[in-house]
């Protein structure tokens, strides 16, 4: 007879949860941060508020982003000025276009994984979407499974409202998939678009203009699954182990809200000093089981945020600047995409690995780790393992 915990053992992964395929994409629609404040108050017809974009100018300045992609364009809003008139009542508009933009952003992220991964796509076991922006029901994990063709017997998670830790959230559920079922094959979809929180600039909220500096869209996807098959799939990390905390007291330091005028989203100015103060002990308690204690001996793959979190955190761990040199150049490349950054600055730095030559896929190093941060305030961290590039 054949006992309960031999049965769970049968269907449990023998290895650890492998990235094996990332792919990432981004609206063609791009703005010239230096210039945006200019784009901003003239789609938005508030020209005349020039000291507020004055101080914007001084924010998108020190952001230390170059670029960012977007669908909300100056056509966008001049077929739905209900988005740009101030505290107007537009949800149901901002929905109905999130509801096609963000499953089509979703897919191109995920065919290009799955070309990656260059697996029929009848072997994947699970599939997990996330999206700060926009809930439906169903989720856009439905328009997902018909847009690619998945079975439609997939195993489906579906997280909304995540902010800009949902790229680490999303790649520890992925890792409790992949390792408790034998086989599986995960593929996760992280996708945002800002058009669901653009609102015009006012004299007295400058929460908008925070986000209106910082944010973009874009939208990632990867294939994750234990024990690859040799020769067939391509290991690029391992995640070796999650830690997910929330700061205490501090639910109020990035929060938002859907509204009748769309999501609006705080981010407190305390927040670069909050991440910074409980960094090192996140660090601390994931590495200790490997000995680890020296910052720089190990890869980043860090959320931005903002220049500010990057500076203090450089600062207070005293990492050397290529710590974070992918992380400020996905920052500076395509802005904040909240959920999706960190997934982008994962394709950074195998890509950067792999053109310099060096022998892993985590800047030469064997041991990493991943920070999302949002709300919460949450912080979630994973150790992350380097393969050698082949
Ligand atoms: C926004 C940011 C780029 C501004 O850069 P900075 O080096 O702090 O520059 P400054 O201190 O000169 O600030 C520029 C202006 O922005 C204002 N500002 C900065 N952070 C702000 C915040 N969180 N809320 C409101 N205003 C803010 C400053 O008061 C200043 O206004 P002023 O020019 O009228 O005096 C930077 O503070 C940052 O990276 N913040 C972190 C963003 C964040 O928390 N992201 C998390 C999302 S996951």
């Amino acid at each position: 007879m054949v006992s309960v915990d031999e049965v769970r053992k049968a269907q449990r992964a023998e290895g650890t949860a492998t990235i094996m395929a990332i792919g990432t994409t981004n609206p063609p629609n791009v703005y010239d941060q230096s210039s945006y404040p200019d784009t901003y108050f003239r789609m938005t017809n508030t020209e005349h508020l020039t000291e507020v974009k004055y101080k914007m100018q001084r924010m998108c300045d020190k952001t230390m982003i170059k670029k960012r992609h977007t669908y909300t364009t100056e056509e966008v809003m001049k077929e739905n000025p209900n988005i740009k008139s101030y505290k107007a009542p537009s949800l149901d508009t901002r929905q109905d276009m999130a509801a096609t933009l963000i499953p089509k952003l979703g897919k191109e992220a995920a065919t290009k994984a799955i070309e990656e991964w260059g697996q029929p796509k009848s072997k994947i076991t699970h599939l997990i979407c996330c999206s700060t922006m926009g809930p439906f029901m169903p989720g856009y994990d439905y328009q997902i499974v018909q847009l690619l063709g998945l079975d439609l017997s997939i195993n489906r998670v579906m997280l909304y409202q995540q902010g800009c830790n949902g790229g680490g959230t999303i790649l520890r559920i992925a890792k409790d998939l992949a390792e408790n079922n034998k086989g599986a094959r995960v593929l996760i979809v992280c996708t945002e678009i800002t058009l669901v929180g653009f609102h015009c600039p006012t004299e007295t909220d400058v929460d908008v203009l925070v986000s209106h500096s910082l944010f973009a869209d874009g939208s990632a996807a990867l294939i994750v699954g234990a024990d690859p098959i040799l020769g067939v799939e391509k290991p690029i990390f391992e995640l070796v182990s999650t830690a997910p905390t929330l700061v205490p007291n501090s639910p109020g330091a990035i929060c938002g809200s859907i509204r009748e005028h769309g999501l609006t989203i705080h981010i407190g100015k305390e927040v670069p000093d909050l991440i910074s103060n409980h960094i090192e002990k996140r660090l601390i308690e994931v590495f200790h089981p490997l000995g680890i204690t020296d910052w720089n001996s190990i890869f980043w793959a860090a959320h931005p945020g903002g220049p500010a979190i990057l500076d203090q955190v450089e600062a207070k761990l005293g990492l050397k600047p290529e710590k974070l040199r992918a992380t400020r150049h996905v920052l500076a490349e395509y802005g904040n995409m909240s959920s999706v950054t960190v997934l982008f600055v994962l394709d950074e730095v195998r890509k950067k690995s792999t053109e310099d030559g060096l022998k892993t896929t985590g800047d030469g190093l064997e041991w990493g780790v991943l920070f999302g941060f949002g709300p919460g305030l949450t912080i979630e961290t994973l150790v992350l393992h380097s393969v050698n590039v082949a």
